[in-house]
Formats: structure tokens, C-alpha cells, sequence
């Protein structure tokens, strides 16, 4: 019988377009189930959007669409994302999807009869972006969200509550029981101190807006949207329509989680499933978060680049390797291109790739073409063998416990081995010195190391492993290969023909290639002064965008400053700080359609925040700002 694994990623909000940020934890997630399909595991890998909400409302406001229509062209562009970036998830849910709709009516119900829920009064603060209700103690700074720093608005609201500190002393034990619950360790004692000074019931349903699941019984309230997003990991997989399937498939083996949706998955969706008396997942892993080149991943920084751009740039392989090798699973970590392309080059294109073309070369050259029989040994043949074996069960340790970036260490290891047994055994002396035999012995060892190395690369870089078995002239049994290829030393079949090709990846020479971002001030300005033109690439970097003038107002003891809140669709509402005070007064200016730098840093003015910049144009003492004559909708691209 066939072990089950049942992965999840956290289902996005659809009010953007992901980033290599939020892509990281599906491609993680991709890993492992592909991972754990290679060991023999029935594997289900869920993913899917989160759809309802004020958050996704007013996004689909700003757009100017249905919330409906809003959010089915975007769950389309999230579906052909994760096509592109071939992710494997077994399923999408959607929780705009009538089946999950109506598991949460059923889910909530259940809660409901079991007397865990009832009506009372919210009154408190309320993050939009993070659709997170705080007390003011939690606040942080200037009243700011303490989760994402934004401001929060205040809520004063009739709610059904969840009584979620009846579960204190339960969840308490859980996590005292099973230290490995909630991982890594730091992310585990946050919540236990979250526990310890005591969880007070939480709001589950919102009545200012109806984008969500009506409460049954009661549709004047919608459930709160974190409530019916944890519901997803169940109704996917047939929970109240589907027993067979559900029973089989939960728990959750694993939720893959970032480090600030802790709470929900750790905290409350436990209590909910405990509630409603169903098993626990088995383990939520809270990975850290991504910055890009040094800074935050955000639009407004212009950084929030589609994962498609790296992959065109660098290759999916090229990606995944790097996502896993270099940021140390659960913690932060930085996605620097200048750190990628040392990792292409040093462990890409010199280690692996040489490996192979040296050896498909050698054999090519030696025996034409053909893999040859191990005919002579040597002591030095049982390090690499050894070495093959303690690599595999060391690598299999490592992925089994989340430790991508040591399981990485431990193969690369084994691949830089077998870069030195090529200079130990000096295959080219043998060739010269007519020693046919220990020639064939040790390429056929050098082929059979390669073919262990892609077997274990085929969940973190499929496209390489199969390039790899299709080189050494077994590109039939890829599909199919799982653990059992590497149950022994010597699998690989004497006579097949490998094939020589491209370099697997070419080296990247830093100094004439362009990178999709130029990160540091100092490239900025060594660019700026070597090019006085400036490539078609170079202006589609400046994002100008039509916005409408929605607020202006001047700014106190300035004389030439206006602040003005202007609306960038898509984008949301900014504020920009403008000097046309001269020009303008403030009451002419809104309801125009103006043209603005929608991704420039945030500079302050006058201690002003100013997220962008309008145009204008200047002759002597004359300023006119940009505007259009047609009536299109804010947030559209000047291109
Ligand atoms: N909709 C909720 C999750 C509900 S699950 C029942 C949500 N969505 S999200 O779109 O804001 O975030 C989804 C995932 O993307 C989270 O795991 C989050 O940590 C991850 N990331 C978003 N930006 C990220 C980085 N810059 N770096 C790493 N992961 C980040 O929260």
C-alpha cells in the first residue's frame, strides 16, 4: 500500500499578481511534492486563491470590475503562472468555488452547534492589507498594523466570535506534546508565547460589506475571510462531500506557510479543527521571507517583478536550485541576481556541467560513444561508490526534514568529489598509455555517479535530470524513475550511447550581461555615465501610469508644494507630493487624468510622504502637468 503526503501552500490573495515572494513558497512546496512522489508517496499538493474579502473588494473597486469578474480573470493569471513555472499542485481551489462555499457554511455550522460561537460586539482595529483585527496593545507605532506597518482603521461592528480561548489550555498541550508541530523552532515559540499570555475569542464575521460567504442562518454577516480561507485545506479534498476521499488524504501532512500567516495556521485553525472534532495537520512549517536585490519585494518599489522574467532570464532550474541552495529554509533571505549568477556559474556551469561534458566527451572520444563496462578496479573507485551511498541517504535525511539547503550541500559535495576522481584516476594519461580497461572503469563510474546525481536533481531541477538521463541515453526511464534507481552502485547499463550537447548552463560573463534589475547606486551611476542612450528596455523600466485626482490639498508653510491622493487603479490610492503650487489651485486639479512615475522610490517632502511623481512640463515661468484627453480608466500603462 502507497503512503499518502498531503502538502498545501497558502492560498493567495488575488488583489496582485505574484512576485518571486509569494511564488517562493509554491515552488518549495513543488519540491517536496514532487520529493515525496519520488520516494513512493500518494502525493496530494494543494494550492488555489483567496478571493473574498474588503481587501479583494476594493481592489476589484479600483478596477472597476465585478468582484466576480475581478477575481476569475485574476485566478487565470495565477493558474497559467504556476503552468508556466511547472508546478505540479494536484488541484486549484478557489474560494469563490460554490463546493468550498458551501463547506464553510457547513464548517462554521458545525462550530456553531457545538457551542463555540456567538454574537457580540467587535469594536477594535482592522488591517485591510492584512485582513488582520488587532487590539490597540498590539498596535504598533503611530497606530500602525504590527504586522505590516500600514495604518489600520477603526471597527465597531455586531460579529458573530469564535471562542478560541476555550482552546488555550488545549493548544497548549498540543504544542507541549508535539515539539515538532509548528517549525522552525523560533517560529514555534512565538506562538507558544502568544499561548501563554492567553488567546481571547476572535471576531468570524464582518457585516460593513458582503464579498464573502454569507453566515448560515444569518447572511446579514459574512464570514471573515481568514475563516474561510483555513477552511480551504478540508473542502479541497472532499470534506463533507467526499468522505472516502477526505478521510484518506487528511490530516494534512504538511502546510508550507510564510512567517507572517503564523497565527492563523498555528493558532486558530488548530482550535477551529479541534472545534469541530477533526484531526490536526501534522506539521505547519513557517518559512522567512524573500527581499529582492537588497530591498523589500513591493509594487511601489518597482521590485515585485513576475517570476517569468527571471525564468526567461535564467532558466526554472536555475530558479529552484538557487531559491533552495542559497536561502536557508525558515529563515530571511536575500534573492540577489549578482549571488544567482555566482551560483550559475560556480555550481552550475563549472561543477555539474563540467562533470558531465567531461565525461560524455571521454566516453564519446574513448568508446564511441558507448558507455563501457567496468572491467578494472581500483581503491581509489570505492571512495567515489562510499560516496555515492552516503550522499543519497544524506540527502533523503536532509529533504525529509525540510533541510533543502544541506541536502543541496551534500550532493554538491558528491559532485565535486567526482570532479577530483577525474583528476585522481587522470583518465587522458590512460587513454595515452593504451590502459583501455581502467579507462572504461573508471568513465563508466564517472557515468553512473552522473546518473545518481540527476536521479536525486529530478524534484529541484526536473528539466536538468531529464537533460542529464537523455545525455547518458536512458531519457525513457526518466518519467518513471523514482527512489529504486538508487537502491545500488553500478544500475546504469554498459552500451547505451551518450550524447554530446549544449553546455547545460552556459556561463554568465557579469560584466556584459544585463540583469533584470540594476540593484546598487553605484551600477545606477556607473550605467547612467557609460550610456548616454538609452535602450527600449531602459524606458520600460519607468512605469507611467494614467492616475485620477482624487484629494489635493496644499502643504502647510510651503509655498510650492501640493499633496494630492490620486487614484492608480490596479495600484490602489496613492499619495504624491507635487511642486505646482504655483501653478495650480488645489480645487482645479481633481477629477483630471494625469500622468505619473508609478515605481519610483518613495521620497519624504516637507515630511510628507511622496509615493510617486506627476509630469509636467516647464518653459520659463509657464507649467503645464500632463494630462490626456480620453477618458481612460486610472491605473492604465503609458507605453
Ligand atoms: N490569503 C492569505 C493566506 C490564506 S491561507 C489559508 C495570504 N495571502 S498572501 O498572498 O498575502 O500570501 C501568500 C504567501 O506568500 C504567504 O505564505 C506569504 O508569506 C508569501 N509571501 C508573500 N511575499 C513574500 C516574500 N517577499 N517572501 C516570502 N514569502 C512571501 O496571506
Amino acid at each position: 500500500m502507497k503512503k499518502k503526503f498531503y502538502v498545501t501552500t497558502p492560498i493567495y490573495y488575488i488583489n496582485a499578481e505574484p512576485h518571486i515572494g509569494s511564488a517562493y513558497t509554491t515552488i518549495i512546496a513543488d519540491i517536496v511534492a514532487r520529493y515525496k512522489r519520488f520516494r513512493g508517496y500518494d502525493v496530494f499538493f494543494l494550492t488555489g486563491t483567496d478571493e473574498h474579502g474588503q481587501k479583494i473588494l476594493t481592489a476589484a473597486q479600483q478596477a472597476g470590475k465585478s468582484p466576480q469578474e475581478f477575481c476569475d480573470e485574476l485566478a487565470e493569471k495565477f493558474k497559467k503562472l504556476w503552468q508556466d513555472l511547472e508546478i505540479t499542485n494536484d488541484y486549484f481551489i478557489r474560494t469563490t468555488d460554490e463546493t468550498h462555499m458551501k463547506v464553510v457554511q457547513k464548517f462554521v455550522k458545525k462550530m456553531k452547534e457545538n457551542g463555540d460561537v456567538y454574537k457580540g460586539k467587535y469594536e477594535g482595529w482592522y488591517c485591510v492589507p492584512c485582513e488582520s483585527f488587532w487590539t490597540e496593545d498590539e498596535l504598533g507605532e503611530n497606530k500602525t498594523c504590527p504586522s505590516c506597518g500600514r495604518e489600520v482603521r477603526w471597527v465597531s461592528e455586531e460579529n458573530y466570535f469564535f471562542k478560541l480561548s476555550k482552546y488555550n489550555q488545549k493548544l497548549l498541550e498540543l504544542f507541549e506534546k508535539n515539539s515538532d508541530f509548528v517549525e522552525p523552532d523560533f517560529r514555534r515559540n512565538e506562538m507558544l508565547r502568544i499561548l501563554e499570555k492567553g488567546l481571547k475569542d476572535v471576531s468570524i464575521t464582518r457585516t460593513s460589506f458582503k464579498w464573502g460567504v454569507p453566515m448560515p442562518d444569518d447572511p446579514e454577516h459574512v464570514i471573515y475571510v481568514w475563516i474561510d480561507a483555513l477552511i480551504n485545506y478540508v473542502s479541497a479534498i472532499g470534506y463533507t462531500w467526499d468522505e472516502e476521499k477526505f478521510n484518506y488524504y487528511w490530516p494534512a501532512d504538511l502546510h508550507l506557510i510564510g512567517k507572517e500567516i503564523n497565527r492563523f495556521h498555528s493558532l486558530i485553525w488548530p482550535a477551529m479543527l479541534m472545534s469541530v472534532g477533526l484531526p490536526l495537520p501534522k506539521k505547519i512549517y513557517a518559512h522567512g521571507w524573500l527581499t529582492f536585490n537588497g530591498q523589500k519585494i513591493s509594487k511601489s518599489l518597482g521590485n515585485a517583478i513576475d517570476p517569468r522574467v527571471l525564468v526567461e532570464k535564467y532558466g526554472l532550474d536555475a530558479i529552484r536550485y538557487y531559491l533552495l541552495r542559497e536561502i536557508n529554509f525558515g529563515k530571511d533571505g536575500d534573492f540577489s541576481e549578482d549571488s544567482l549568477i555566482g551560483r550559475i556559474n560556480a555550481d552550475l556551469a563549472n561543477d555539474l556541467g563540467n562533470l558531465l561534458h567531461r565525461t560524455t566527451a571521454m566516453i564519446i572520444q574513448n568508446f564511441d560513444s558507448k558507455i563501457p563496462k567496468p572491467l578494472k578496479k581500483e581503491p581509489v573507485d570505492s571512495q567515489l561508490i562510499f560516496g555515492s551511498l552516503e550522499t543519497v541517504q544524506k540527502f533523503f535525511e536532509n529533504m525529509d526534514n525540510l533541510k533543502f539547503t544541506q541536502a543541496l550541500e551534500n550532493l554538491w559535495q558528491f559532485i565535486g568529489f567526482s570532479n577530483k576522481y577525474i583528476d585522481l584516476t587522470e583518465p587522458w594519461k590512460l587513454s595515452k598509455n593504451g590502459d583501455k580497461d581502467r579507462l572504461a572503469t573508471v568513465l563508466y563510474n564517472l557515468a553512473e555517479a552522473l546518473r545518481i546525481i540527476a536521479t536525486l536533481l529530478k524534484p529541484v531541477m526536473p528539466r536538468t535530470s531529464k537533460e542529464i538521463y537523455s545525455r547518458l541515453g536512458i531519457a525513457d526511464e526518466w518519467d518513471k524513475v523514482s527512489d529504486e534507481a538508487l537502491k545500488e552502485w553500478g544500475m546504469l547499463k554498459s552500451g547505451l550511447t551518450v550524447k554530446h550537447g549544449e553546455p547545460l548552463f552556459p556561463r554568465i560573463d557579469p560584466r556584459k550581461f544585463e540583469k533584470v534589475t540594476v540593484s546598487s547606486k553605484k551600477e545606477v551611476k556607473e550605467v547612467a555615465e557609460e550610456l548616454n542612450i538609452i535602450t527600449i528596455d531602459d524606458f520600460a523600466r519607468v512605469d507611467l501610469r494614467i492616475a485620477k485626482v482624487l484629494e489635493a490639498e496644499k502643504v502647510e508653510k510651503s509655498e510650492k508644494l501640493l499633496k494630492l491622493k490620486i487614484d492608480l487603479g490596479d495600484l490602489g490610492e496613492r499619495q504624491i507630493v507635487a511642486g505646482i503650487a504655483k501653478y495650480y489651485k488645489p480645487e482645479e486639479l481633481i477629477g483630471k487624468l494625469i500622468v505619473v512615475v508609478a515605481n519610483l522610490k518613495p521620497a519624504k517632502l516637507m515630511g510628507i510622504e511622496s509615493q510617486g511623481m506627476l509630469l509636467a512640463a516647464k518653459d520659463g515661468e509657464k507649467l503645464s502637468i500632463l494630462t490626456i484627453e480620453n477618458q481612460l480608466k486610472p491605473g492604465a500603462k503609458i507605453s
